[in-house]
Order: C-alpha cells, then structure tokens, then sequence
C-alpha cells in the first residue's frame, strides 16, 4: 500500500503561491494487501522535513478525508512548510513520503520599486540588471518577481525556472501576480547579477477587441523583485529592483501575442547578465508608480513546454513556398538551430491549414503571427520569448541552404495540468476525435482557458470555457487551473455590479459595448465551479465562488420584471447552430429569451445546490425557490398545455430535459418530439454551442442512447467525424470550418481549434463508459457507474485518475456475451447500473451474480449492485 500524489491545492509542492488555507490531499494505492478502507488517518505538518518542530498534528482521527485537509495553522510569510500522513486501513497501515508548501510574502510590504528604463521610448524591449556580492555562506535564496508586461529572469547568466509568460495573464487592473523561484543553486559567493528581460504581452501588448487594443492594462514596461538571501548564520539579505539598476535595449525588437516576434541577434548582448560583463555604458532606470495594493501571490499554474513534435514532413508548395508540417494542429512555437551567415533574415509564418498545396493563413484574420530573426552569424538555438502561435503549418523563409526537418522542434505549450483521462474505442475515427479534443485543450489552456489561440482573439470566453469545462476536469485535473480564473472573473465581476464579463479578462469588451453578458456565456460563473466541485470533492471553490455564483443570478433577476422570463440583453443564443436564419446567422434558431430563460433556472439551481452544500440552508431554499418559479415562467412561455415546446428546434428539446423545465408528465412528449426532429434531419444535429454539449447526454438518459452512438458516429457534414474524416487534428469552430472540398468555409471567424464540440468527450466518460461522479459525494468518493454500450461500437475503455484514486471502466462485445471490466480504488464505491441485463445472465469475477456475495437488484431489465474497492470483471452472457 503506498499513499502517493500528495497535493496541496491540487498543486504538488507549490511554491510562492496564493495559499491563505493549505488545502491536502492524498490518494491511496491499496497495493497487493488489498486495503478496501480507510479507518483512521493522521496528518503532521512541520517546520523541518525531519518532523522535529511539529505545527499541527491532527491525531489520529476517522473523519479525516484524503479530498481536502485543511490543517489548522497560522502560516509566516516565505516558510515552507512539511507534511506528511499515515494512513491506517482495513489491511495494514502506511506512512506517506513527505510534501511541502511554501508560503509567498503574504502581508510582508514590498522593499522593491517598481522600475522601468529611463527612455521616452516604451516601445523598445529592455534588458534590466544589477550586480551585488555575497560573502556568506548561502543558505536559501528565493526571488519574489514580477515583470509587465512579460518577464523572463536571469541570473548569472542562467535563466531562472523553465516557465513562459509569466506573470501570467488576468485582469491586471484588479490584481497582479507575482512568482516565487528558488534561486539557491544560482547564487554564488563573490560577484553576481540578476537580469530580467521584458516582452509586451497581453498587458502592453496589442491585445483584446475593445476600441483599445494596444496597451489596455499598461503602457509602460516595469520590473519589480526582491531576491532574499538567507544566510547559513540565518541572517538575511534582500537585493531589491531600485534606481541603482541598469538597463539596455534587447535583441527583441518587437513582441506580441498575435504578431509574432521579431529578434535581432546582432544586437544580442552576450553575457548580459554575468558578473563578467561591464555594464558601463547602458543607461539608467526611473521608478512607476503601480499600486502595491494590487500584487498578489500567483494563483496561475506554470506555463511549460510541455511536449515536443518534429516536423513530419517539408512541403515545397505549387507556389514554390517551403513549409513545415507538423503533423498536429498545435499552440506554442518552433525552435529551430541557426546556422545562417550574419546579416541573414529568416522568416517563420505559422498557420492551420493548407488550400490547394499552398501556405494559407487568411482565417487569422489580422493576427501577423510571424517570426522575424536575423542572424549574428552564430549557431543558436533560437525561439520566440514573448509569443505562442496556434498552427500545424509554418512557412520558412530565407533560411540558408535546404530546409530539413531535424533542425525544427515543434514545442508544445501549455499550463502545466496533470492528465487524468484517458479513453479509447474500438472506432480509430472515434480515437482521433477523442485526441483532437484533447489537442484542443492542450492548446486552449495556456493559462487561461480560451476560445482559440491562433486569430486575433485567443481570449477567456466565458461561454466556450463553461461548455467544455466538464470534459476538461475528465481529461486533466483542472482545480488550479479554474480557480485562477474563477478568481479572476470574481474580480471583474465585483467591478461591473454583478455582470459576468464576456471574457475574463475582459480587456475592455464589457465597457467598451455597455455589454452585459449573455446568458450561457455568464454562466462560466456558476457551471464551472458546480463542475469542480463534482470533480475534485472540495468545497474550497463554492466558498471562494458562492457569491459570484449567487451575484450573477441576482443580476439576472434585476433584469426580471417579475415575470421570471429573462428577455432581455444581447445574447449569443445557439452560437453557431444550423437552424437559424439565412446562410450566415451566427445565433441559430432556438430562441435567445428561451435558452436565457432556461439558463436563469439552471443558475439559480446551482446556485441553491452551492449553498446547500455549504450549509446555508435558508439561501438554499430562496433559489431553489427562484429556479422552480422561473421554471413555472418557462412553461408559461415556451410548453403548450398538452406539453409542445414552442420552439421545434433540437436545442430547446436538450434544454428543456438537460435542466429539468418541463413537468415528468411532459418529459415523454419532448423526449419523442427531440427524436422527430432528429429524423426529419436524417438523424444528423443542427445544434451549436449550446445544445451540442449535452446532445448526446441527454439521449443517452432519455431512452435513446442508440442515438447518441449515430450521432457520434455519423461521417457527413454536420458532424464530429465528418471534420475527422477531413483530416482534423483539433476539433473546429463551426461544423463546416472546411467544406467538403477542403476550402475553408466562412472566413471571418473560422478556427480550427475551438474546444466546445470537443464537449462530447464527456458523454463518453459519463455515458458510454459511465462514469458518474455524484453530487451527494464529490470527488468521486462514490460514483454512478452507468456505463451504457451499443454494438455500433465493439469495445471501449476509459480510466480516470480522480480525487479518490483510479476508477476504470471497459466494455467488450464478445462471443459469449458482453464483458465488463471495472477498477474501484480505495476507501471508494460505485453503484452499478447495469443496462439491458437479467441477473441470471451475469457472473462476476467468474461466479454467478445470483450465487455470489454481491447484493443486487434488478427492476425492468435495468441490474442494480453496489461495487467496492477492488478490480471485476463481469459478464453478461448472451444467449446462443
Ligand atoms: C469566439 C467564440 C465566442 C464568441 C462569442 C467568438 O469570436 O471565438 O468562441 O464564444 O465569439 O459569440
């Protein structure tokens, strides 16, 4: 038995971040003693790793849960602290290996100034540093940091960590991150320096779609830091940004998310931040005036090169262009080894997609995304520092001599989540589609979740980041990663009187329009919290969100004249469905107050849910009480008496029994008129970004889940595998972001790696492989377990790494029958749902369901049993 995957914040040894209530914990491994139960467990915490100055000891106790331990305890700024648990089961006990966190600067004021060059150009990018020199021996050193708007740390000529875009990306007028790095290994005694260099980025950068769009956060570089030296006789010493530092201009002549980059390497200072080089010359800093008030602890995970690709093919295009194919639509950059003689200009232009052989980039709309460097005639390694691009494609230009393959690396960027799912079918076309959403992610969760990361936009969506979020914390394990930007949409929000922006952060969007959210895509505030909740068992996340959650419905129900409708505002409706009106309408045909409406009740309910959960019982009961009057107002509105939806369209069908609208007497109706509608359609969706995302669910757990397998399943446009069978690497903005002649379709907004439809990976892990979690144990402590096969598929598997341990689940049509294979971890359980089956059909483990010890039920055909830690396999026998 081994206790492993030891997390504080779901984050393992987080250093330097926001961390006012360590939240741990643990996963337990039963290992080969077969352990099946927790019955006690004791967690320690320490100042030292040898546990002899001991802060908190729970004791050993029975109600302490793996999901989340909050140790008691008064935390000092910049200490790390130990801890470790020892875990007593049913089957022996086991002792933890130890873990850490270490706190941040917390209240401690700044020593630092924030500095910037003396120049009156703010467009050149400066290079920062300052010497000092140690005589004692060194016992930790730490840099507090923070740059605008992007910095990369230097010392001794070594860059600090392997972390990109930091600070990182939020509303910077709300808050500002800073970053924590230990920094022992490169301090040495004598001479050394610190150095920073500076991008633009999303703060200074051109960035966002308000009128402001250069610069809306900031206009000015900036530099802040306080590297502490703590000596081995334990005194300290503190080496601040402050006017004595020095700064020159880069070799970064310009930086932009969008654009690209350019980089001159002749003007490349070598050495720039070694105690060798004589910094004489270069110029003086002056001090900015940024609030203190807003600099915070980070909360955003690190940004990494995460994964590399090579090339897998050059192309020399009808035109006579030579481009790179990576073979994977991806979000990051390529590196490449220069050789070229000095004066050389190589040109690097990413894009998606070729049309008729050649380069192509016109659906990045303004977006420049190049990559401009000459030569200083020296062998490098050369990347861009302050950019990422989103492509499969990158068009070379004057590179010296033949461009091969080898000298590029496709470097994969993303914010450093852990996988948790995987998933696999018996259907190769289904396993891409499964990948090209997980692409989606990879390149979409650069540390905030966006719509895209290619075009002139790659902004935190609100309603893009909620559809997909369910299939984002089965995939990766998303706790950090969305409390960051729930946190950050909180900010916002507190500033805009309850309005979730469109995107967080808005950069403008809302003030600019006077625009007030739309229903859906406001909704980022209560779906994604209510989902990590589902999934990671903690109510830490309804604490820091409740009143988000429950300001959002109270701005909606301002907008209500009483009548529990809500229809008012500018909504995006269906965005994207094919039902709508005319060729190009991008808000499809259900209705804008149906679906506002629809969403007001389904808020109102997670927000009564989020309270109850919380203990507040009497808050609860005011928005259960709200959510079932305003779904009283949408029957009103929207049902017939005999139980017609107004509106024949497949996304008020999957509304209405996705979110509980209608009556039970009526759910019959809008069940068969959903199935009448799937027909006249040739059993093919029309939906867009509302509806897609629980089609498939809802026909799963309405009695047609053959349908939900034709409509994975279907090849021709619209559908998933119609873009697989287009050669889609990622999963598109629009059903026919290619046509069926491999032209590009509508071009003003057409991505090709846009997450939402990516959201029916969580039909697969929820349906198809049936794992639930369940809201009355998050965290998957307990599950349903409710795998629901069809023979258009001949075998699927899926396991997933939850808070609680490994669950797995696989399914296989064979010659006797249909198999099952389930996994329970530790100190969990899961009720068994077993379709279709008769009990005298099925063997568990070899024995016969009815002889065994397991106790079931069967009501309709449907085999009910309760599964406990272990591993089954259980077959449900056919009869020959
Ligand atoms: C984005 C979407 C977003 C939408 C709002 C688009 O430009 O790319 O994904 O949700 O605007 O309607």
């Amino acid at each position: 038995m081994i206790i492993q995957d030891l997390k504080c914040n779901r984050i393992e040894n987080p250093l330097g971040y926001a961390l006012s209530k360590p939240r741990l914990s643990w996963i337990v491994e039963p290992g080969a003693e077969g352990a099946t139960l927790q019955q006690a467990c004791r967690v320690e915490v320490a100042l030292d790793e040898a546990f002899l100055n001991i802060l908190h000891d729970s004791g050993k106790r029975e109600d302490i849960d793996s999901i989340s331990y909050v140790p008691e305890l008064g935390l000092a700024p910049r200490t790390r602290y130990y801890w470790r648990v020892h875990v007593w089961t049913d089957r022996g006990e086991a002792a933890s290996p130890v873990a850490w966190f270490e706190t941040a600067k917390l209240d401690e004021p700044w020593t630092g100034r924030w500095i910037t060059p003396d120049w009156e150009e703010q467009s050149v990018h400066p290079l920062l540093r300052r010497g000092f020199s140690i005589h004692k021996d060194i016992a930790r050193a730490r840099l507090y940091i923070c740059g605008l708007g992007l910095y990369e740390a230097e010392l001794n000529g070594q860059r600090v960590g392997d972390e990109y875009f930091t600070p990182y990306c939020n509303s910077y007028n709300n808050w500002i991150q800073y970053q924590t790095f230990d920094v022992t290994g490169h301090i040495r005694q004598g001479e050394n320096v610190i150095g920073a260099m500076l991008g633009n980025g999303w703060y200074k950068g051109r960035f966002g779609l308000s009128g402001i769009t250069h610069g809306y956060y900031g206009k000015h570089f900036a530099l802040l830091c306080e590297l502490v030296i703590t000596y081995t006789d334990g005194s300290e010493d503190t080496i601040c940004s402050d006017k004595g530092w020095r700064c020159a201009p880069s070799h970064i002549l310009d930086s932009s998310i969008y654009d690209g980059e350019v980089q001159d390497a002749r003007k490349y200072t070598e050495e720039w931040s070694s105690p060798s080089f004589h910094d004489a010359g270069w110029d003086g800093v002056r001090c900015l005036d940024i609030d203190f008030n807003l600099l915070e602890a980070r909360r955003s995970l690190p940004v990494r090169i995460k994964e590399e690709l090579q090339p897998v093919k050059v192309i020399h295009t009808p035109k006579g262009e030579t481009v790179l194919d990576l073979g994977q639509n991806m979000v990051g950059w390529v590196r490449f080894k220069n050789k070229a003689p000095k004066g050389s200009i190589i040109q690097l232009q990413y894009g998606e997609e070729m049309q008729e052989g050649c380069f192509y980039r016109d659906n990045l709309r303004s977006a420049k995304a190049e990559f401009t460097y000459i030569s200083n005639g020296q062998p490098d390694e050369v990347q861009p520092l302050f950019t990422f691009y989103g492509f499969r494609y990158v068009k070379v230009e004057g590179w010296p001599g033949e461009v091969r393959a080898e000298d590029f690396t496709g470097c994969v960027v993303y914010s450093d989540l852990e996988a948790t799912g995987t998933l696999e079918t018996s259907n190769p076309m289904v396993n891409r589609l499964i990948l090209n959403a997980l692409w989606g992610q990879k390149g979409n969760f650069l540390d905030v979740p966006t719509d895209c990361p290619q075009r002139d936009e790659r902004m935190g969506w609100t309603g893009d980041a909620q559809m997909f979020s369910g299939t984002a914390c089965f995939n990766m394990d998303c706790d950090a990663f969305f409390h960051k930007y729930l946190y950050d949409l909180a900010q916002e929000q507190a500033t805009l009187g309850g309005i979730v922006p469109l995107t967080v952060p808005s950069f403008g969007l809302n003030e600019q329009d006077s625009h007030t959210g739309s229903s859906a895509w406001s909704e980022a505030a209560t779906v994604i919290p209510w989902n990590l909740y589902l999934h990671y068992g903690d109510k830490a996340i309804l604490e820091q969100q409740l009143s988000s959650m429950k300001d959002y419905v109270d701005w909606i129900r301002q907008q209500d004249d009483g009548s529990r409708l809500w229809n008012t505002g500018v909504h995006y409706g269906d965005w994207l469905a094919l039902d709508g009106d005319g060729e190009f309408n991008p808000l499809g045909g259900t209705p804008t107050d149906l679906i506002a409406t629809a969403y007001y009740a389904y808020s109102s309910e997670l927000v009564a849910k989020a309270a109850k959960a919380l203990g507040k019982d009497s808050m609860a009961a005011d928005y259960f009480k709200l959510s079932a009057e305003v779904k009283a107002a949408f029957c009103q509105e929207f049902v017939t008496p005999s139980g017609r939806l107004a509106a024949d369209t497949q996304t008020s069908y999957i509304l209405a029994l996705f979110m509980d609208l209608v009556p039970e007497s009526f759910r019959p109706r809008i069940i068969e008129d959903l199935r009448r509608n799937l027909e006249k359609n040739k059993f093919y969706l029309q939906t867009g970004f509302v509806g897609t995302p629980y089609f498939c669910r809802v026909l799963s757990e309405n009695g047609h889940n053959d349908l939900a397998y034709r409509l994975l399943l279907n090849e021709e446009y619209p559908s998933w595998l119609y873009e697989v069978k287009m050669g889609a690497t990622t999963i598109w903005e629009r059903w026919n972001s290619l046509l069926p002649d491999g032209k590009f379709g509508e071009l003003g907004m057409n991505s090709l790696n846009h997450y939402t439809y990516g959201s029916i990976v969580e039909w697969m892990y929820r349906n198809m492989c049936g794992i639930q979690p369940l809201e009355e144990a998050p965290g998957f402590r307990k599950i349903r377990l409710a795998p629901q096969p069809n023979p258009l598929l001949k075998h699927v598997k899926a396991s997933l790494k939850t808070a609680s341990g490994l669950y797995e689940s696989a399914w296989s049509y064979e010659e006797d029958g249909l198999h099952y294979r389930f996994r329970i971890p530790f100190h969990a359980e899961a009720e068994l749902v077993l379709p279709d089956a008769d009990i005298k059909d099925i063997t568990v483990n070899g024995i016969s369901l009815e002889a065994g010890s397991l106790s079931y039920k069967e009501e309709d055909r449907t085999v009910n049993m309760v599964l406990k830690t272990g591993q089954y396999e259980i077959i449900h026998s056919v009869k020959q």
